[in-house]
């Protein structure tokens, strides 16, 4: 397989990145974010979650920041919806595409939606039905792929069964997660290879926490597999909550600068994508979670 000319970034920081903030950050903020990635040129944005604002406070204001956003021609916007519920809730925000979540360990599934891996796919296939009814694009991501902080190594049997399964209610295209970031390049190889049982190479896409510091080697141990869909966080942001120690996604922009480095086509301009981070890690008071940026970021100063 040779390793793709072109990528499509899914920026997740808005929502992947945000959710994890202890400091309550203003609708204001997220929208101003969302601008800030697509003027960068991000062609999909994961702008929010419709999740219980008990389990995810943070997230509590995800019609506002919908309704708030300036909708980019070409740009594809999605939300998660855990839920029937919270697929009521997004459908009238107008998503372009919505993201129901599962794990490959059922531990996790208990702590993270508070129901089995089998209950969250009956949660699910509503959802689904409901969406590709109304013409918007349903992704499913998959989580603790690699690894689970609860029960430790997942075995790639236990990702191929969830793929079936997503592929079994509809789900058009899956993400295979690496939720805690414990993954090197041949444990997520495997879990890749275990979703293409299930799904083309068009219809996967890579999502590596950066706990470890090995998402940017594990995209390309996934480019080598010709994987060309990733998802990735401005600045580095995020975290799940109900997976302590995880830090955030591989950063969007030491993506963008590793991929345009080896010829890969993005789309994304870098300079104002390190803008967009610096905007946000400003915003929290800290320096971008990303060496590209704040070599960028230090070079200009
Ligand atoms: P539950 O408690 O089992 O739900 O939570 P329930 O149906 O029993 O309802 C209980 C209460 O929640 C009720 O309210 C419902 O109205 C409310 P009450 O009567 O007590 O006031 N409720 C909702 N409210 C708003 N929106 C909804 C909704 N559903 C129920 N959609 C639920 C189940 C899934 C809602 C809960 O567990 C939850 O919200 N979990 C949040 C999970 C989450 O957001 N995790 C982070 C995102 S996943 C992630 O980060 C991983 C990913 O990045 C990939 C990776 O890296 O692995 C995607
Ligand atoms: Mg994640």
């Amino acid at each position: 397989m040779s390793i793709p000319s072109r990528v499509q970034i899914i920026d997740v920081g808005p929502r992947d990145g945000l959710q994890n903030e202890k400091t309550p950050v203003p609708a204001a903020v997220k929208i101003s974010l969302v601008q800030r990635l697509q003027d960068a040129g991000l062609q999909e944005i994961e702008v929010t979650s419709f999740v219980s604002p008990k389990w995810v406070p943070q997230m509590a204001d995800n019609a506002e920041v919908m309704a708030g956003i300036a909708r980019k021609a070409g740009v594809r916007y999605s939300v998660l919806t855990p839920n029937l519920q919270g697929y009521e809730a997004a459908v009238k925000t107008q998503p372009d595409e919505i993201v129901v979540f599962g794990s490959a360990s059922e531990a996790f599934s208990r702590k993270n939606i508070n129901c089995s891996i089998a209950e969250s796919i009956e949660r699910f296939a509503p959802v689904v039905q409901a969406a590709l009814a109304a013409g918007i694009r349903v992704r499913g991501a998959m989580s603790c792929t690699v690894g689970c902080p609860y029960e430790g190594g997942i075995a790639p049997q236990q990702v191929a069964y969830l793929a079936g399964l997503m592929k079994g209610i509809g789900v058009q295209r899956v993400d295979v997660a690496d939720t805690i970031g414990v993954g090197t390049p041949r444990t997520v190889q495997r879990a890749i290879e275990a979703a293409l049982k299930h799904y083309g190479l068009d219809e996967v896409s890579g999502h590596f926490h950066d706990t470890y510091g090995q998402a940017l080697s594990n995209t390309l141990a996934a480019l080598e597999l010709g994987v060309w869909n990733y998802q990735a966080s401005v600045a580095g942001l995020g975290g799940c909550p109900y997976a302590k120690g995880a830090t955030g996604n591989v950063a969007t922009e030491d993506l963008v600068f590793m991929l345009r480095g080896m010829g890969i086509e993005t789309g994304i301009d870098l300079d104002k994508l390190v803008d967009a981070g610096a905007y946000i890690s400003d915003f929290l008071g800290r320096k971008p979670n990303s060496r590209t940026a704040v070599a960028l970021l230090n070079k200009r100063a």
